[in-house]
């Protein structure tokens, strides 16, 4: 093992350590659920906040609720590079998903401090998987400074809405545009994450490189039909929400298969959602993800005509409201080859080049500036789960993988 990698595999440990005692902030106890702007969220960025102090880093936390540790001044002129991922998970998620690059680049930072001719800048993004209000990226969206107004209304399922959430939690909505760093000296965004496949692993190689991230539409679809008695219906006066709703969920993955998109349906309810009564509404969400943003919509664009014509068949109605949509991003060269170059000084196997049909904040931050992601091998690709893993070891190369990269761009 060469020097860096040395030093990378006691950072890593420790990395490793701080991602297990994050696991312990979390609503429901025994599992790990913590969400933008709750109590969850605060305490997160305390314990964050503290190791960032801990690495010499000055820190706040910005108008959109996400933490910052430079190793310059928070109103610096100097130019930054930013570095970072989310604090926040899904519903009883792993530990390592977005913490992992936190802690990476916390490490990293300590160690380049005023050794750079650029600020070292780490983000805890306090939003980007979306659970609490259903729209992702929020954290990063603020920072990037594409935040609009019509989310102000989003709710969550307690019926709070985002401005609400944003008051409570001490942050003032009128300022959300100071978050955006649409007019910073920006070298660009470098973010670790575990892969959340198995592409690395199957190859076994501890770490890669992402050359594009898919671009995603998600939508909440409504169909409506009408609830009678189960018993005393016929069959051809029926109009069941749900047989309309589950021909349009196989539909989402015929689809998916035959034009090589991803799409998933992720939650369906349906009301009144008694043993005796045929469904009068069933409502599902879909998440389409493809490389390219035309793939996406010319999908959705078919799965509306699979809606409309079960809805005919079966007297149905439906409603389609999207929730969250965000282009394909394709990471900079220029980084790219600093990523690389840092993979490259760390690992002995040729540097794999991985789409990533995962969402990242950097989706977000690529409207303001150039973005590129290693990536780390995830046992098995199981992530969104609590048996999501990255080991020690694989931490720490990637952590020495990110700083021969931020050297790289130096
Ligand atoms: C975030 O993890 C996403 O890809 O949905
Ligand atoms: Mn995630
Ligand atoms: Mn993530």
């Amino acid at each position: 093992m060469n020097a860096p990698a040395m030093v990378g595999q006691r950072r890593g440990r420790r990395a490793w350590d701080r991602c297990q005692a994050l696991a312990a902030v979390t609503a429901v106890p025994g599992r790990v659920d913590r969400f933008y702007l709750t109590p969850q969220h605060r305490q997160a960025t305390m314990l964050v906040a503290g190791w960032m102090r801990e690495s010499g880093l000055r820190i706040w936390v910005d108008e959109a609720g996400n933490l910052h540790g430079t190793t310059g001044e928070r109103g610096s002129h100097r130019p930054r590079l930013v570095l970072g991922s989310h604090l926040d998970t899904v519903p009883d998620a792993g530990r390592f998903d977005g913490v992992a690059g936190v802690m990476a680049a916390i490490e990293v930072a300590g160690e380049l401090a005023g050794s750079m001719p650029f600020d070292l800048e780490v983000v805890g993004f306090g939003d980007e998987e979306g659970t609490r209000f259903g729209h992702a990226l929020l954290g990063s969206r603020a920072l990037a400074g594409t935040w609009e107004d019509a989310w102000w209304s989003l709710e969550d399922a307690d019926g709070v809405s985002l401005e609400r959430a944003f008051l409570e939690f001490g942050l003032d909505p009128e300022r959300i545009g100071a978050a955006s760093y649409a007019n910073r000296d920006l070298v660009g965004y470098l973010e670790v994450h575990i892969e959340q496949g198995p592409t690395l692993d199957r190859a076994h190689v501890p770490l890669g490189v992402v050359s594009s991230i898919a671009s995603a539409r998600r939508f909440q679809v409504e169909v409506l039909g009408e609830s009678r008695h189960s018993g005393g219906t016929p069959f051809d006066e029926r109009h069941d929400a749900l047989l309309g709703a589950a021909e349009a969920v196989v539909a989402v993955e015929r689809l998916s298969l035959e034009r090589q998109v991803i799409g998933t349906v992720g939650r369906l309810e349906v009301a009144p959602g008694a043993v005796n009564v045929i469904p009068g509404t069933a409502t599902f969400t879909v998440d389409m993800r493809a490389r390219h943003d035309h793939e996406r919509d010319d999908t959705i664009d078919a799965l509306t005509g699979v809606l409309e014509e079960v809805s005919e068949r079966r007297g149905l109605r439906y409603r389609l409201q999207e929730i969250h949509a965000a282009p394909a991003v394709f990471c900079s060269e220029r980084l790219l080859d600093a990523a690389r170059e840092g993979v490259d000084a760390v690992q002995t196997q040729d540097v794999p080049t991985l789409f990533s049909p995962a969402g990242h904040d950097g989706m977000a931050v690529a409207a303001v500036t150039d973005v590129a992601m290693i990536f780390m091998r995830n046992p098995d690709g199981i992530s969104h789960h609590p048996a999501e893993y990255v080991s020690p070891d694989d931490l720490g190369l990637g952590i020495a993988a990110l700083t021969t990269a931020v050297r790289a761009l130096a």
